[in-house]
């Protein structure tokens, strides 16, 4: 096993931790969840279906022996997520974290799209996120409670991107929300960061936005410059970092996780890689020395 794909801390770090994951119950939330569990936090999830919560709170308790509460919760909503704190709170005391991890997203070129549709991911990613934001705030304010927030986003936040435009809109809005509070609530001794991630497989993202057929036609490691895709350890092993007391003085801040893939996209002459080889290059070399002597 390579060490990316290990857990980074040592057992026990996040044992003070009550822990909230929206959307806990699949993908990244689920990983997330097993690892903050590893290391002694308590985990509430939440999602709308709750079958699938059921189970995942099931297997979250087998593979780690920690304490998992689960709560239905449409995270749009924002009495549900007032019910879902106070529920989470009953079962496994003071909260002191909160991971804004639930979205919704799909590929679409946004003139096929309602204005329903838009809705209905910018309501998932940005207003589930300061539904949370503000419940969680509140009551850790009241409380006098030191919490943490981390708001899952992705690299488009300040690229954007064509054909997911609902999603970049949110998860722009929820960037701004991470820089925003990192700074305001910072005097309360509330943390807010976020992490970017590029492609980590999962089947909620993957179907949405690699349908089979397509995927026959891209090669996705191939537009990565590491070669690969993200490992989901490596991603909750920097979550876990960001939800500790190690990363206490890391305030409003984003942290990309994507094997370069935006600075490539980004990058004017980052193709260059893939059409030259290297075998190509004196001749290249040659060629651009005998223009660059006439000039
Ligand atoms: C066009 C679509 C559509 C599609 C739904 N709609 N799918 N329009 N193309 N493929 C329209 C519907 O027709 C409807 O509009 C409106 O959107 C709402 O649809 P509902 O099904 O009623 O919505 P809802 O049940 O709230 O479901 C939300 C959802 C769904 C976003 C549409 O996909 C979902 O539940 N997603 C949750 C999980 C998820 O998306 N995970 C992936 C995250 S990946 P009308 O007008 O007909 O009423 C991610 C990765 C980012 O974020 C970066 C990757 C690198
Ligand atoms: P996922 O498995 O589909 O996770 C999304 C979760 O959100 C699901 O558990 C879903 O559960 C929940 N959810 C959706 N709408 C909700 C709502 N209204 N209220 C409450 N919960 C809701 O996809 P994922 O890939 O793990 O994505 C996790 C996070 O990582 C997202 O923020 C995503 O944008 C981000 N991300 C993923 C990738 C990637 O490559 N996978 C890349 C960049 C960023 P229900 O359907 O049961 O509600």
């Amino acid at each position: 096993m390579k060490n990316h794909e290990k857990g980074m801390l040592a057992p026990g770090s996040l044992a003070d931790k009550t822990i909230v994951i929206t959307g806990g119950g699949s993908g990244l939330g689920l990983s997330m969840a097993a690892y903050f569990l590893a290391l002694g936090a308590n985990v509430g999830i939440c999602g709308r279906n709750e079958e699938k919560l059921k189970s995942a709170a099931q297997e979250l308790q087998e593979r780690t022996g920690g304490r998992v509460f689960y709560h239905p919760c449409d995270v749009r909503n924002y009495d549900e997520v007032e019910r879902f704190r106070e529920k989470t709170i009953a079962a496994l005391g003071p909260i002191n974290g909160l991971v804004n991890n639930a979205a919704g997203n799909f590929l679409s070129p946004t003139e096929r799209l309602s204005h329903r549709a838009f809705d209905s991911v910018v309501d998932i990613v940005l207003k589930g996120s300061y539904n949370s934001s503000l419940s969680f705030g509140k009551y850790w304010i009241d409380e006098k409670i030191e919490g943490t927030t981390l708001n899952i986003v992705t690299t488009y936040a300040w690229t954007g991107s064509a054909y997911v435009v609902p999603s970049a809109c949110g998860k722009a809005g929820v960037l701004a929300l991470t820089r925003s509070l990192g700074v305001e609530w910072a005097k309360y001794g509330i943390r807010t960061n976020a992490i970017a991630p590029g492609p980590f497989p999962t089947p909620g993202a993957w179907d949405r936005l690699f349908p089979q057929e397509f995927m026959q036609q891209v090669d996705i490691p191939s537009k990565i410059p590491v070669g690969r895709v993200g490992h989901h350890q490596e991603l909750a092993n920097l979550a876990a970092y960001l939800m500790s007391d190690f990363s206490a003085y890391i305030q409003g801040e984003v942290i990309t996780i994507d094997g370069g893939e935006w600075m490539k996209n980004g990058g004017e002459f980052s193709w260059v890689g893939d059409l030259i080889p290297p075998e190509m290059w004196d001749v290249v070399e040659a060629m651009i020395r005998r223009k660059s002597r006439k000039n």
